[in-house]
């Protein structure tokens, strides 16, 4: 399995078979140097509604006939739009042809700015665990540091976990250790930063610090890949 960065938060993540979008924020996303045309995939699985997450997934989902993967309401919204979708929701797994999603929970918001300006609530933001080929991906989507990330740790083997250090939003990278700490990664790639003003933090001096906890931490650059 590959896991290729795409900036923000968003990845692709590719099977032997099958290609998956998460978050997948590409146009207007500051730190990826890809265009959502270029992009091919059946699945598109989201973490919550916010415009950096939800990104490009109208356009991919309708010119690659992709699912979309969301909680409910996300999902319910993406059917609005005419998309194929799998409605899910947190604490719930379903197998999908490429393996098997679980949603875990996230402290966060999730909406998207409707017609009157005003937010379309979209439900609960999640976090989101991919089970395939023998690995397990754990995305934390946009969330605080929650103690709960220590049953997730309990529960899963996680191979790598991907998690936002940006703060402002999200965890910092000062939570975002103690995240590593409660999960027990193989290997961590910080997301969720220098895409913004407000979120900008240094991929490298987190890195360095995750390294000292014995957690592989790798800072990938838009379009860099790492095995899993
Ligand atoms: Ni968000
Ligand atoms: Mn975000």
């Amino acid at each position: 399995m590959k896991i290729t960065f795409l900036g923000h938060s968003a990845c692709l993540v590719e099977t032997r078979d099958h290609h998956l979008l998460i978050d997948p924020f590409i146009t207007g996303n500051s730190m990826s140097t890809f265009q959502a045309d270029d992009i091919s995939c059946d699945f598109i699985l989201l973490t919550h509604g916010h415009a950096d997450h939800f990104g490009d997934t109208e356009a991919l989902a309708k010119r690659n006939d992709a699912t979309v993967i969301a909680n409910f309401e996300l999902a319910g919204y993406c059917e609005t739009k005419g998309l194929k979708n799998h409605p899910m929701h947190i604490g719930g797994s379903a197998s999908f042809p490429f393996g098997e999603v679980k949603l875990t929970i996230a402290h966060h918001g999730s909406s998207l700015p409707g017609p009157d300006g005003l937010p379309i609530y979209l439900g609960e933001p999640a976090g989101i665990l991919i089970k395939a080929e023998g690995k397990t991906i754990y995305h934390a989507g946009d969330t605080g540091l929650f103690l709960d990330m220590q049953l997730i740790g309990q529960m899963n083997t996680i191979d790598v976990a991907l998690l936002p250090i940006g703060d402002n939003f999200t965890m910092g990278p000062e939570d975002a250790l103690k995240a590593i700490e409660f999960l027990r990664p193989k290997k961590v790639i910080p997301i969720h930063y220098n895409t913004f003003p407000p979120i900008e933090k240094d991929p490298n001096e987190f890195a360095q610090a995750a390294n000292l906890c014995n957690t592989e931490a790798i800072v990938l650059e838009s379009g860099q890949s790492i095995e899993v």
